[in-house]
């Protein structure tokens, strides 16, 4: 197998040193802006020079983004390469396009890396969809929200603090957004959800809320219930449809997703015959996600394509009721008042959401 690597980050280096001791496989081209210059491999400034090159048959996307790793990605895979990518955003935001090409052109995708970093999470979804049906899939899928909200409730921090903190300790970007307002964990449940139940979920159904307004003062309220605040993908098939949303939620202390530290991920997928099988680990790092995208490319090389078939497209429905936790002007029914928030009567999971769209300084979390 002859690699063209596009990308020279954390994820990008960890990759050639993993291949380079390998016999199956080379890189012969890294596509890098910087002057760099390797043993073995061509370092090239040009994506054309990768797509172009007849004796490259598989493309590795480590550069990350939607532009123009979109554009790179699309060519290879036009070029007749195999892709595998690391890019959660990348097959998310473009998953009909790259999966209907690939296809087309009976080429293989792989992208476990970008769900769980080192966990085999979407390759483990492949497997077991084989034998079972899956009913359930979801659970902590990003680390620098589990580091933050760890910090709060194990160290007493508000959330400025445990941000600096992350930030400082490279477990958060200088702009924490795509991790803090959840829409990394989006993109993996939306992953996951297509592959565990072999659909193409319309994203626009999934709401999603993440942890910036969460204060120290609901994380003191949460420790005097019993409760521990986490980021929690939800993604479940329903009577006739399927579910999906991603939300702090307020789980028991003693339960597995509470003990959760630092930046590990525990993600859970519930099956017929299986029932209830987790997943803990590093969810990123460049040597566990590394990991992973050689593990694809060995799957590449044994013919492996996309764990799933190209489904139906669906909608997911989020009637499905909650009580939440709120701080904030809510008007709806309450059954308690926990100080600084009150817990809301049953309320449909898209109502909440709709809510607090209207609402930008307010804080809702489910109770599990
Ligand atoms: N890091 C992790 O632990 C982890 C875990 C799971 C998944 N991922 C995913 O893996 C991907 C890569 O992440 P990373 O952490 O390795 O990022 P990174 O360290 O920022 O590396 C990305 C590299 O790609 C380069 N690049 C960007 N645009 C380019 C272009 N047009 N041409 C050539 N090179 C370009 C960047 O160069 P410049 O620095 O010059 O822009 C950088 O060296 C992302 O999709 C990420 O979500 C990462």
């Amino acid at each position: 197998m002859n690699i063209g690597l596009m990308g020279f980050g954390v994820v990008g280096r960890g990759v050639y040193e993993i291949v380079s001791k390998r016999e199956d496989m080379r890189i012969t081209k890294v596509l890098c802006l910087e002057d760099i210059s390797l043993p073995d491999a061509q370092a090239v400034k040009d994506y054309r020079q990768i797509v172009e090159d007849e004796t490259i048959d598989t493309v590795v996307e480590a550069m990350g983004g939607l532009h123009p790793a979109y554009e790179f990605v699309r060519a290879a895979l036009e070029a007749g390469k195999h892709v595998v990518t690391s890019n959660k955003a990348l097959v998310c935001g473009f998953y009909d396009e790259l999966l209907s090409l690939a296809r087309e052109k009976g080429l293989r995708l792989r992208s476990t890396a970008a769900v769980g970093g080192g966990i085999g999470w979407l390759s483990e979804l492949e497997r077991s969809r084989r034998v079972q049906e899956l009913t359930e899939v979801g659970g902590i899928m990003n680390g620098t929200c589990n580091y933050i909200l760890d910090s709060m409730t194990r160290l007493g921090l508000d959330y400025g603090q445990a941000l600096k903190q992350a930030q400082e300790k490279g477990y958060a970007e200088a702009n924490p957004s795509t991790d803090v307002d959840g829409i990394d964990t989006w993109h993996k449940l939306i992953l996951s959800m297509n592959v565990a139940f072999g659909v193409r979920v319309d994203k626009q159904t999934v709401p999603v809320s993440g942890i910036r307004n969460i204060t120290a003062q609901d994380v003191a309220a949460f420790k005097a219930h019993g409760r521990v605040c986490k980021l929690i993908s939800t993604g479940r098939r329903t009577e006739g449809g399927f579910t999906g949303y991603v939300q702090p939620t307020l789980v028991e202390a003693g339960s597995p997703e509470a003990a959760v530290p630092l930046n590990y991920n525990l993600i859970t997928f519930l099956g017929r015959f299986s029932e209830r099988m987790s997943f803990y680990g590093q969810g990123a790092g460049r040597y566990p996600t590394a990991y992973n995208v050689v593990q694809d490319l060995v799957d590449v090389l044994s013919g492996k394509g996309f764990y799933a078939p190209y489904g139906p497209a669906v909608q997911a429905d989020n009637g499905q009721t909650l009580c939440y936790y709120v701080r904030g002007s809510w008007t709806g029914e309450t059954t308690q008042d926990w100080g600084c928030g009150v817990i809301t009567g049953p309320v449909a999971v898209g109502d909440m959401h709709a809510w607090l769209a209207d609402h930008p300084d307010a804080f809702a979390a489910g109770l599990r």
